[in-house]
């Protein structure tokens, strides 16, 4: 069984790119940052603060993530409703970073990303995929681009989705959360060291992409 896990800050590609790479070979795409994100949500709705750490684990027990994939794709189902349009929102963004940091929110969602894996091949990507939830991953890729570059692609895909921000915003909300996922003491944004480092600053989707897909055909070879 294979097991790709690709790390880095977000907007450096991640998700389109592990995207392609599982189509690529008909394995399924593990997007573990979904499930952050329906934790923030969660505490969006039970009005709670995502830094809060006794107030959220206590939420944690009552909460039902599951992720979908009968479509072809990856649904998030919050306590069985499909919240997986919902959690992209912008400002679930920063409390998904704020819950990410705390321990027993960590340790809640390890079994549900490991399970992700056990029975099928996989490209899984996160912030701590190689170094806590994958340590014997397959081929493990370190993802990542300038800030300035990422928060330009960040607010196009934003604009995408009918959000408008202007570059500094974005800037400053891609810096905080680089931030905050690599300064936290719980497994920290770090490249493993046995991961292959992909910089797609300078690089378009597709070129990224021959990259990586050249990356993980040695690393299986
Ligand atoms: O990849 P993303 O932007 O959807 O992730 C949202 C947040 O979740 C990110 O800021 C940090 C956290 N996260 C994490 O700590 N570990 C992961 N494996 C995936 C995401």
């Amino acid at each position: 069984m294979y097991s790709i896990a690709i790390d880095g800050p977000s907007g450096a590609g991640k998700s389109t790119l592990a995207k392609r790479l599982a189509d690529e070979f008909n394995w399924a795409y593990v997007d573990t940052g979904a499930i952050y994100r329906a934790v923030g949500l969660a505490c969006e709705r039970g009005e709670i603060c995502a830094t809060d750490l006794e107030r959220v684990s206590e939420l944690l027990p009552k909460l039902n993530i599951s992720l979908d994939y009968s479509g072809g794709s990856q649904r998030t189902l919050l306590n069985g409703l499909d919240v997986s349009d919902e959690i992209r929102r912008d400002d679930i963004s920063k409390l998904a970073s704020d819950v990410s940091a705390l321990a027993p929110v960590r340790a809640y969602l390890l079994g549900l990303q490991r399970d992700a894996a056990r029975s099928h091949n996989v490209v899984m990507d996160g912030r701590d995929i190689a170094t806590v939830v994958l340590p014997e991953a397959t081929v493990k890729v370190y993802l990542t681009a300038t800030p300035q570059v990422r928060a330009e692609r960040r607010r196009h895909e934003l604009l995408l989705r009918g959000e408008n921000r202007t570059f500094a915003q974005v800037l400053s909300s891609i810096q905080k959360r680089d931030a905050n996922d690599s300064g936290r003491a719980e497994a920290p944004l770090r490249q493993a060291e046995d991961a292959v480092l992909l910089d797609t600053t300078e690089l378009t989707l597709d070129e990224a992409f021959a990259a990586l897909l050249e990356i993980v055909r040695t690393g299986i070879a």
